[in-house]
């Protein structure tokens, strides 16, 4: 699908009401680098998560103000401070939903996961936010279908943040073209699809809290210092060989190959992080502490247990479903004092985006 084909046309407005919720997603194959508009410098692809997500509910009102008028409440709370983000993503979206100046929003939305926690809530908000947005639309155009509802959707998520658009479907979504996958497209998300093995239906991941503050340099920074980075280029061929590697892995199941593109896929993102200029670290003293807990545990017990990093000191741990007890045992005796106020979050794996 092209640009041109998300741009819907002008409609008569109708009271309506949408609530969605999205979940948050972990990428496995990183995207770091893109250009405009949102779009990656290389493929990547995540974990749709379970328990970590946002819910939205959008009050559309008619209004013929002919511009965008919303209010935003986050957990009850009106929050002027987050219009600026909002009206930057609705200046991004409004040429592919002519409809939406016939409105005004009111928007509310909410986390299952705590605020800080150094867990980003762009990716499930803003794709649950444009569930919402969808589902006018499919009011407005009955004629839609479903492909080209979840694939619009993922398409205006990324806009608002581009791993926002694998925050729609489940369990493993995929973003960016690769030559492995041929209804991959830089534009939206789409789903790993059937062949996935069945390991990773319900894979877990534990997000240990190192540091629950924000972060000293946010990702638009960090993805604005890939350009003219030295190792740049050959990053975004590490990602897409990497992705392409990753595929027949996931299909297969095998666990030590995972665990080893996995685990590259993490300190690579980090890497490009201590070789960019400037430079700067996100891990903390805690988060190396942890990996090398967890290569001691891997290599003592044989159980596949691995991690990955998001931009961010937090550690994400991914094992199978199976291996639940003697994982959960060694968190609490060995890593939760790693943990900010030893505090962690058990997720896994989910089914994608749900209509409330
Ligand atoms: O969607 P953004 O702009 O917040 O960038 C996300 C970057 C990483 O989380 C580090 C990697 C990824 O693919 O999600």
């Amino acid at each position: 699908m092209e640009t041109s084909s998300f741009i819907a046309s002008k409609a008569s407005p109708i009271n309506y009401s949408s609530t969605w919720e999205a979940p948050s997603n972990i990428a496995l194959i990183k995207y770091w680098g893109k250009h405009e508009p949102q779009l990656p410098k290389n493929s990547s692809l995540s974990f749709t998560l379970s328990s970590s997500k946002t819910k939205t509910k959008v009050i559309f009102k008619p209004h013929p103000k002919n511009e965008i008028d919303f209010e935003f409440y986050f957990h009850g709370i009106p929050k002027p401070d987050f219009k600026a983000k909002l009206n930057s993503f609705f200046d991004r979206i409004h040429t592919f939903i002519p409809w939406i100046f016939n409105y005004r929003l009111e928007i509310h939305s909410e986390n299952s996961f705590p605020h800080s926690s150094g867990i980003a809530s762009s990716a499930s908000s803003m794709a649950a936010l444009s569930l919402c947005i969808m589902d006018l639309e499919q009011q407005l155009f009955p004629e839609i279908k479903q492909a080209y509802f979840f694939n619009k959707a993922s398409f205006l998520a990324r806009l608002g943040s581009g791993s926002a658009a694998r925050s729609i479907h489940g369990p493993v979504s995929l973003w960016g073209k690769n030559k492995e996958r041929k209804k991959s497209s830089d534009l939206y998300a789409t789903p790993f699809g059937p062949s996935l093995n069945s390991v990773f239906h319900d894979y877990q991941d534990t997000i240990l809290l190192v540091d629950k503050g924000s972060k000293k340099v946010s990702s638009t920074q960090g993805h604005s210092l890939m350009h003219g980075h030295p190792f740049a280029e050959n990053r975004f061929i590490q990602a897409t060989n990497n992705l392409s590697a990753l595929v027949p892995i996931m299909e297969a199941g095998a666990l030590d190959d995972f665990i080893h593109l996995v685990e590259l896929e993490a300190l690579s993102l980090h890497a490009m992080m201590l070789t960019s200029n400037p430079y700067f670290i996100l891990m903390q003293p805690n988060t190396l502490a942890i990996i090398h807990k967890v290569w001691e545990f891997r290599k003592e017990t044989s159980v596949p247990l691995c991690f990955t990093l998001d931009a961010g000191a937090n550690v994400h741990l991914l094992y199978p479903k199976q291996n639940i007890e003697l994982v959960h045992s060694f968190i609490k005796q060995e890593l939760s004092c790693f943990c900010q106020n030893r505090q962690y979050l058990f997720d896994a794996v989910g089914t994608g985006a749900k209509k409330v």
